[in-house]
């Protein structure tokens, strides 16, 4: 039987016997595009190979392409687990041409495929085309032989494919397997078209137009090709099994989760262990290229998911924390196609890990409310927009996810009760800044936002601006006025002062009216968009109304500018080094330095850091502009969870473009940043790091610098090997060399010295202990005081001495650091005789110590005072003398 992962390979190999290039899969966070949710189709890496915007690396090309079909515009996610074919992850199986091979070339690979490679049944494939497609019909006709009621004429969209309301389009022809009369269904275009009895298995898009915006549709350079064949629909027909959970694949990870549930499975449990199996592959994958789980786009897909999942398997009875622990068995099928989930396993586990610990603490108590909320409805009921909210508010249960909880007990949700409970809750939000202190502060913000708006922001393209001085605020209360020496905060009406925010520390600078100055030590943002300046008076009396010259230090602005955009270049850097799985986990940047979090398993190897440093200064050398692109947020961020969950957007987003990819097409580096940047990399200079380490799980920080203030660290590291080679009077380049023969030297010494000090313990006694072998009680023994030795060179003295006594007693007391050890060695008939333990035990007992310890044979202990060393030798003796 055809494994997955032997029919991805067929699919590749025969597109690469015919001359096309084999891609490897995109991440699924959209490269150069922070506006797209995540790649759900083949082509969309593809995009601008269509339009001609940028020429294709080869004018034929073929890939399996991880894609995830869940939140936005195409979303799956309520649906798996419940039906036979719905993943939120799956890969799409696709050949491209770009301009070369049109409708013909298509259908010849696609039927030569189908049937001689994967060798299915010919009578059982039949086609769709656009009804007024008759060329495609035409070739079908030629090249399948098939018959007319096997090529359907399709009129709706089904049959036209577009990527989205804009970009590449075309007519296109879908190809379908009949899975038999014993399943309910009639084919495409029929009235139970929705049935399971053909199946779509490969979409061919005959790409011919590209759409705007406006409606407007041109035609494409040259007529192309995209296709899609869902690798986990076909590996289905060509296992003989009718539903996708039941391929080999998922089999392995439904009996992993099974065996790390404990329970028998199956049954009435299907659903959840499907659920879990899938949104193992979308959760993994998700956080191998660099999505952490948040309460905003991305992230908060990606939490929806894992928190489904994790409901599935409180479900099942899993006592423990169960996703993390399914890692091994996703990375053993998918690891080798997919060398990025191996790269990314320490990090997906920790993650997966903390997010269902932190979801477990309220996931019971949710349960009990829904179970108490829907205990009361019927079937066909609906669960209050109220009790839904709270779920939500409280204890962390996503929309989704309560609506897949009470979707088995035949329950809905009513959304608009939902929202309205969320538009609710936002205005009492506002309206509780009641009481004191800072939440009173934070009421009265609200209320001065309210009447004077927003702060107009002029900071992105200068640095001084006039401002109109609309309110003084001074601890809590406004005040009409501020004396020199007083510090107050104060609001312009527009001000080029950047206000701390997204990790940019606030500006400081220069504020000038007539008849005074102050200094602004400080801007903060309350309200979400004012701008609040802490602002000390040095001369004059400032008044409400006063126009005030606000001058930005453009020192320190243009260094927190160059280490901001560096920040977005080192995160660039990082994700190209150590993998996509690497994403911002928090960052700090002000005049000084950078300090970077990031999500990564292990610590960074000096050859990584060099090879971040390197990349980043390259693309800093490169020199060129900035873009800036300003956009409205419905044109930036895709509809849903954005929407919903991005409050923080204001009324325009900004995504800044950065460089050139290295010996590759496209951008460097594409953020959305509400921050300040340089105008262009070669501003920033120069690039170091200066420390790395890790901060919590999973997570490592990285500290660096630029410009000037990284020019000064080198320096002082110069320094000091300046100063070092002087002192060992080598050139710099040798004082490593000189450095490692010390410590080669030193280890010398030191083993020489131990040595030297047991040959001298050994060689004579000192300290009244005794010297050589005399007879106590009628046994021999060899007492000895050890200055200077400590207890574990005593082991080997005393292994040592066992030469010199062949039937008795070595008795050894060492003394080092002002106490006492003490070491008994038994040989010859002594050892049946007497008790090393004893022995030793009475050596510390005397010298103000516990007890001693080890085997009859052979004892150690050790006292806290060693002036008393000779009593704990006469101690030895008396114990013999009995
Ligand atoms: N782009 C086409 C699809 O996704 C092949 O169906």
């Amino acid at each position: 039987m055809a494994s997955l992962n032997d029919i991805r390979s067929t699919f590749l190999d025969y597109f690469k016997s015919k001359d096309h290039l084999i891609i490897p899969s995109s991440p699924l966070v959209p490269k150069d595009d922070p506006t797209l949710l995540f790649v759900n189709a083949g082509m969309v890496p593809f995009k601008n190979y269509f339009t001609g915007a940028e020429a294709p690396p080869a004018p034929r090309a073929a890939s399996s392409q991880k894609s995830v079909r869940a939140g936005g515009k195409h979303n799956d996610l309520d649906n798996v687990g419940y039906t036979a074919r719905h993943h939120t992850f799956f890969e799409m199986l696709g050949n491209f041409s770009f301009g070369d091979y049109f409708k013909e070339g298509a259908i010849e690979h696609a039927w030569a495929l189908l049937t001689k490679e994967f060798k299915l049944d010919p009578d059982r494939l039949l086609v769709t085309v656009y009804h007024t497609d008759d060329e495609a019909h035409g070739l079908w006709k030629k090249i399948a032989g098939l018959p007319d009621e096997r090529i359907i004429r399709i009129a709706t969209a089904d049959n036209f494919w577009s990527m989205g309301d804009t970009g590449p389009c075309g007519p296109c022809s879908e190809i379908f397997y009949d899975h038999g009369a014993h399943i309910a269904g009639g084919p495409p275009g029929s009235p139970d078209e929705d049935g399971d009895r053909f199946v779509e298995i490969w979409n061919l898009v005959f790409m011919q137009y590209e759409q705007f915006l406006d409606g407007s549709r041109v035609d494409l350079p040259r007529p192309s090709i995209d296709t899609g064949m869902g690798l986990e629909r076909i590996a289905a027909v060509m296992q003989g099994v009718h539903d996708n959970y039941d391929v080999d694949l998922f089999r392995a990870l439904i009996q992993a989760s099974r065996e790390a549930v404990g329970g028998a499975g199956g049954g009435a449990n299907g659903p959840s262990h499907r659920v879990i199996a899938d949104h193992l592959r979308s959760t993994s994958f998700l956080i191998a290229d660099g999505v952490s789980p948040s309460n905003e786009g991305r992230g908060y897909v990606l939490r929806r998911i894992m928190r489904r999942a994790m409901r599935h398997a409180h479900l099942l009875g899993a006592e423990e924390p169960l996703m993390h622990r399914l890692v091994p068995a996703l990375v053993e099928q998918m690891g080798a196609a997919y060398p990025e989930l191996k790269r990314a396993q320490p990090v997906i586990e920790e993650t997966l890990r903390q997010e269902e610990e932190r979801f477990r603490r309220t996931l019971g108590r949710g349960m009990a409310l829904l179970d108490e909320a829907t205990a009361k409805l019927e079937a066909g009921g609906v669960l209050s927009g109220e009790t839904a909210f709270k779920l939500y508010d409280t204890y962390g249960f996503p929309l989704d996810l309560t609506q897949d909880a009470v979707r088995a007990k035949g329950l809905t949700v009513d959304l608009d009760g939902f929202e309205a409970a969320m538009r609710e809750q936002r205005e009492r939000a506002r309206e509780a800044w009641t009481g004191s202190g800072a939440v009173a502060q934070a009421a009265e913000w609200f209320a001065i936002r309210d009447r004077l708006g927003p702060t107009v922001f002029s900071g992105y393209d200068q640095i001084e601006d006039m401002g109109e001085l609309l309110a003084l605020v001074d601890q809590g209360q406004e005040v009409d006025e501020a004396q020199a020496g007083q510090t107050v905060q104060a609001i312009f009406d527009r001000t080029p002062f950047y206000a701390e925010s997204g990790g940019q520390a606030g500006d400081q600078g220069e504020a000038e009216w007539p008849g005074g100055h102050g200094r602004i030590l400080d801007v903060q943002k309350q309200a979400g968009d004012l701008h609040v300046h802490v602002l000390q008076v040095l001369e004059g009396v400032l008044k409400p109304g006063a126009r005030v010259r606000l001058a930005v230090d453009a020192e320190r602005r243009a260094s927190t500018r160059s280490n901001h955009s560096a920040t977005h270049l080192l995160h660039a850097a990082l994700r190209n080094v150590l993998g996509h799985h690497v994403s911002q986990k928090g960052q700090m940047v002000d005049g000084e330095r950078i300090r970077f979090d990031f999500s990564h398993g292990q610590p960074l190897t000096a050859e990584e850091i060099d090879r971040i440093e390197a990349e980043v200064n390259a693309v800093i050398r490169q020199n060129l502009p900035a873009k800036t692109e300003v956009m409205a947020p419905e044109a930036a961020i895709e509809a849903g969870a954005m929407a919903l969950f991005g409050e923080k957007y204001g009324d325009t987003v900004r995504v800044l473009t950065l460089g050139q990819a290295l010996g590759g097409e496209g951008a460097y580096s594409v953020e959305l940043c509400g921050g300040t940047h340089v105008s262009r990399t070669g501003d920033i200079a120069l690039f170091k790091i200066v420390s790395e380490g890790g901060v919590a799980a999973g997570v490592r920080r990285i500290e660096a610098l630029t410009g000037e203030e990284a020019r000064r660290f080198l320096l002082e590291q110069a320094a000091v090997a300046r100063g070092l080679a002087e002192q060992f009077k080598v050139p710099v380049s040798e004082v490593a060399a000189r450095v490692e023969a010390l410590e080669a030297q030193r280890r010398r010494l030191e083993k020489e010295l131990g040595e030297a000090k047991r040959q001298l313990a050994m060689g004579g006694g000192s300290g009244g202990g005794g010297g050589a072998v005399e007879e106590v009680g009628g046994v021999q023994l060899l007492a000895r005081v050890m200055d200077g030795v400590g207890g574990k060179d005593l082991r080997p003295i005393a292994e040592e001495f066992k030469k010199q006594v062949a039937d008795g007693v070595i008795a050894l007391v060492g003394v080092a650091d002002g106490k006492a050890a003490v070491t008994v060695a038994l040989t010859g008939s002594a050892k049946d005789r007497l008790s090393a333990v004893d022995l030793a035990k009475a050596a510390v007992q005397a010298m103000g110590g516990q007890g001693a310890g080890g085997r009859p044979d052979f004892a150690q202990g050790g006292a806290p005072d060693g002036s008393k060393a000779a009593e704990g030798v006469a101690a030895v003796k008396a114990a013999l003398a009995g």
